[in-house]
């Protein structure tokens, strides 16, 4: 079947997902004649802001995310391997000029190196009476370790940066903080963390310079739907938008935009949910001290979710955040989950307990005198677009013509900013990755499980979640003590 490209397509979301999307559109000869736009709600600042993409609050901004081609799936661990080449810039190193001609260039991408550990044996019980079995951190970590030895045996350069850390002593060498133990584990010295924000920032530069994008700002308030068609979308200013193509990138908040539009049967329940994550930052107040953190590796226990990204060389924080089954929101009374951020309440604190857990992570893994009790410099709930599996969704709408969905990052799609672009348009042309041909495709047999709250049927099973799901976020936040 021979593709045609649209005539308009536009973008909703200006994230990892959108604005990659847009690069990628924009360097695609079969879209030359396109007329491609990316629409974002922002953060709320002056109209004239050209650099408010994506929003302040969106999952792609922060000061670091992990880069890691450590993945208990192989298909991830391989496209992740793709993308490190990028963050590295080594790609096409002749084309590298200077620090600004790539993406991981001038401090945005530091590989620190990362350590995953987990507690206990490869999987748990999750039903006695099923038997079934459920995956938990150890099997992550375990088959993460088999899949960069298998990247290994393909790039010689990397089987020296793979050390096994096979009890606690080795697991709190390896730190180097002095803290930490845990039952198994190993240390990736080839992976690291990127500045989220200056590494977006950069991408949104480029696309700009391209002078093929036009970036409108303005919060979508509904699809545009004729018959079975998508058109455009309506602004909550009442412009509207038209498009031949619609890619929804809205992370987040795809399901409340998707699901209040297209009616029961044509809604992502089931396929998606919002859920909120715990971040803390912690002031360092002393040379020393920086130097003892800036100087570890990114470590991230898969037996609690929690994990401490080390920070830049001139910043003087350091950042605490849990990977969790994260807390819902649901909007009505099983209504879709909704992102609470602190662009909607700017006196938004993490709930007590989210703070518990993460001073828990710094006894363990930094146990330097007074940082775990230190107030935080500031915290923030960071919404995850979760899918069951924590495979994304990069899919035509099964019944609805016009409308593609390029979201579902169920926390892990930073890293793949450079070559996720490609990947959706790959898509949007009927050409998926082979690797990813059911991993990314639309699921109506999610939703089949009618009864119950959308919320409660997406709760993510790969095997790297800490904490327990379903935790709502309202009851959350009203608790004055950790129960
Ligand atoms: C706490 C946390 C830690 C993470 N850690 C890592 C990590 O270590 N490594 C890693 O690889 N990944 C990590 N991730 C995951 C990664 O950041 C996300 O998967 C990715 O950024 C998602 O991008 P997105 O484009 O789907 O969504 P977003 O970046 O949230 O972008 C969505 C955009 O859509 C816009 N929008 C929403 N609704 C509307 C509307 N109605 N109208 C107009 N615009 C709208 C928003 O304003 C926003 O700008 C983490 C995520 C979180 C939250
Ligand atoms: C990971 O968490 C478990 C459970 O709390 C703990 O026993 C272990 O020591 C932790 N490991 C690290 C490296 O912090």
């Amino acid at each position: 079947m021979s593709f045609s490209p649209p005539t308009t397509v536009l973008i909703i979301g200006s994230g990892v997902f959108g604005l990659s999307t847009a690069e990628a559109l924009s360097r695609r000869p079969s879209f030359a004649s396109t007329t491609i736009t990316v629409v974002d709600r922002g953060s709320g600042g002056g109209e004239g802001d050209e650099n408010d993409f994506p929003a302040r609050d969106a999952a792609s901004i922060d000061s670091s995310r992990i880069i890691r081609a450590d993945y208990a799936d192989s298909a991830y661990a391989a496209l992740a391997d793709e993308a490190q080449t990028f963050w590295r810039g080594t790609t096409k190193p002749a084309d590298r000029c200077s620090d600004e001609d790539y993406i991981g260039g001038g401090g945005r991408y530091t590989e620190s190196g990362l350590i995953v550990v987990a507690d206990g044996s490869d999987t748990v019980d999750a039903d006695r009476c099923s038997g079934k079995t459920q995956k938990n951190g150890m099997y992550y970590v375990r088959e993460s370790w088999a899949n960069v030895q298998a990247l290994a045996a393909q790039d010689p350069s990397l089987g020296p940066k793979l050390h096994e850390l096979s009890d606690a002593e080795a697991i709190r060498a390896a730190v180097g903080t002095g803290g930490t133990t845990g039952d198994w584990g190993y240390l990736n010295a080839a992976s690291g963390w990127a500045d989220a924000a200056a590494s977006m920032a950069w991408l949104l530069h480029r696309v700009q310079a391209t002078g093929r994008v036009r970036f409108v700002r303005g919060k979508v308030a509904s699809l545009e739907a004729k018959n079975d068609r998508v058109v455009g979308v309506c602004l909550e200013n009442g412009q509207t938008l038209t498009a031949d193509l619609t890619v929804v990138a809205t992370g987040a908040w795809t399901e409340s935009l998707v699901a209040g539009d297209l009616g029961e049967n044509r809604s992502l329940t089931g396929t998606l949910t919002a859920t909120g994550q715990v971040i803390g930052y912690v002031p360092l107040v002393s040379d020393d001290e920086h130097a003892k953190v800036a100087s570890m590796p990114v470590v991230l226990n898969l037996t609690t979710g929690l994990f401490v990204i080390p920070p830049a060389k001139d910043s003087r924080e350091l950042k605490v955040a849990r990977h969790a089954y994260g807390y819902i929101n649901p909007s009505k009374e099983a209504g879709p989950s909704t992102p609470f951020t602190h662009l909607d309440d700017p006196d938004l604190a993490i709930p007590v307990e989210g703070a518990a857990d993460l001073r828990r992570a710094l006894r363990q893994m930094v146990p330097l005198p007074g940082l775990a009790d230190r107030p935080f410099t500031r915290t923030r709930i960071c919404w995850y677009t979760d899918t069951p599996t924590g495979d994304f969704l990069v899919d035509y709408h099964p019944d609805m013509q016009g409308l593609f969905v390029a979201t579902g990052g169920s926390g892990h799609a930073f890293k793949f900013l450079p070559v996720i672009g490609d990947k959706v348009v790959d898509c949007v042309e009927g050409q998926r990755p082979e690797a990813f041909a059911e991993k990314w495709a639309w699921r109506t047999a999610a939703a089949a499980d009618k009864g119950a709250p959308s919320w409660s049927t997406v709760v993510t099973e790969d095997g790297s979640r800490g904490d327990r799901p379903g935790r709502l976020l309202r009851e959350e936040l009203a608790k004055e003590e950790v129960a």
